[in-house]
């Protein structure tokens, strides 16, 4: 039986610090959350790092595919500035540090698997390999979320002991399909796209999570109708709710 909390920090706080990096875990902590997500894939050389796009363009100094680069190109990017002024030298954050300072702050979190297209596979198996190597054996485990489906299959046959979650996006209903068949916990939806009848993820022993409200309004709808949880970039307005 998974235990989701009402909130959990998207990219850690997305809203107050640069997404997916050590300081946002750090903030959205700060905020009062007790879980964060974030996104984790592949340097060129296979460190497993925490960014959300293909491309380095949007979030860091860096530009093209992420992909391309090694982890000693990405490692020297300020990952910050194009957040604002203040956040200037903050850095792009591997998975194992990161594993180190959740461990710190006592945060668990959702640790979404974001592969660079082709790379699902070995994306997955890399996160896997880190997590058994820096997860505290003590603590609750991570749970695995994914919008590739071969990487969830990938997770359910090499870790069947670490949670799962179907992450789907505009297709609601395919929880009733692949729920099951990938063996997960929960299924985290879009909040502009849900399944007519939540009631049904329920009744069928699910968690259920939607990304990503930032309104309060909205998420105390969803937490009235049933949501588990609420993936947001700003915990604080969720928790206020
Ligand atoms: O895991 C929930 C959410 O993060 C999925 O969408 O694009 O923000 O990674 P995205
Ligand atoms: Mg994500």
């Amino acid at each position: 039986m998974l235990r989701l909390p009402k909130v959990i920090g998207h990219r850690g706080a997305a809203a107050s610090a640069p997404e997916n990096t050590l300081e946002s875990f750090e903030r959205a902590a700060l905020l009062g959350a007790r879980w964060v997500e974030f996104d984790a894939k592949l340097s060129r050389d296979g460190v497993v790092i925490i960014m959300h796009d293909d491309t380095l363009d949007r979030t860091t100094s860096g530009r093209g595919p992420v992909a391309k680069a090694d982890w000693s190109q990405i490692s020297r990017l300020d990952a910050g500035a194009w957040f604002g002024p203040n956040w200037r030298g903050v850095k792009v954050p591997r998975l194992d540090e990161t594993i180190a300072l959740l461990a710190r702050l006592g945060l668990n979190a959702n640790i979404e698997i974001k592969p660079c297209p082709g790379r699902e596979v070995e994306t997955a198996a890399a996160v896997i390999e880190v997590v058994r190597e820096h997860w505290p054996k003590d603590r609750e485990p991570p749970l695995l979320s994914s919008f590739a489906l071969e990487s969830m299959v990938v997770a359910r046959d090499l870790a069947p002991e670490l949670p799962r979650g179907l992450l789907i996006w505009d297709t609601p209903e395919i929880w009733r399909s692949e729920a099951g068949r990938l063996g997960c916990l929960s299924v985290h939806f879009s909040g502009r796209s849900l399944p007519r009848d939540l009631k049904a993820v329920k009744q069928a022993g699910l968690g259920i999570a939607v990304y990503t409200v930032n309104d309060r309004r909205k998420a105390r709808r969803l937490l009235d109708a049933g949501v588990d949880s609420i993936i947001s970039d700003s915990p604080d307005t969720v928790l206020a709710a």
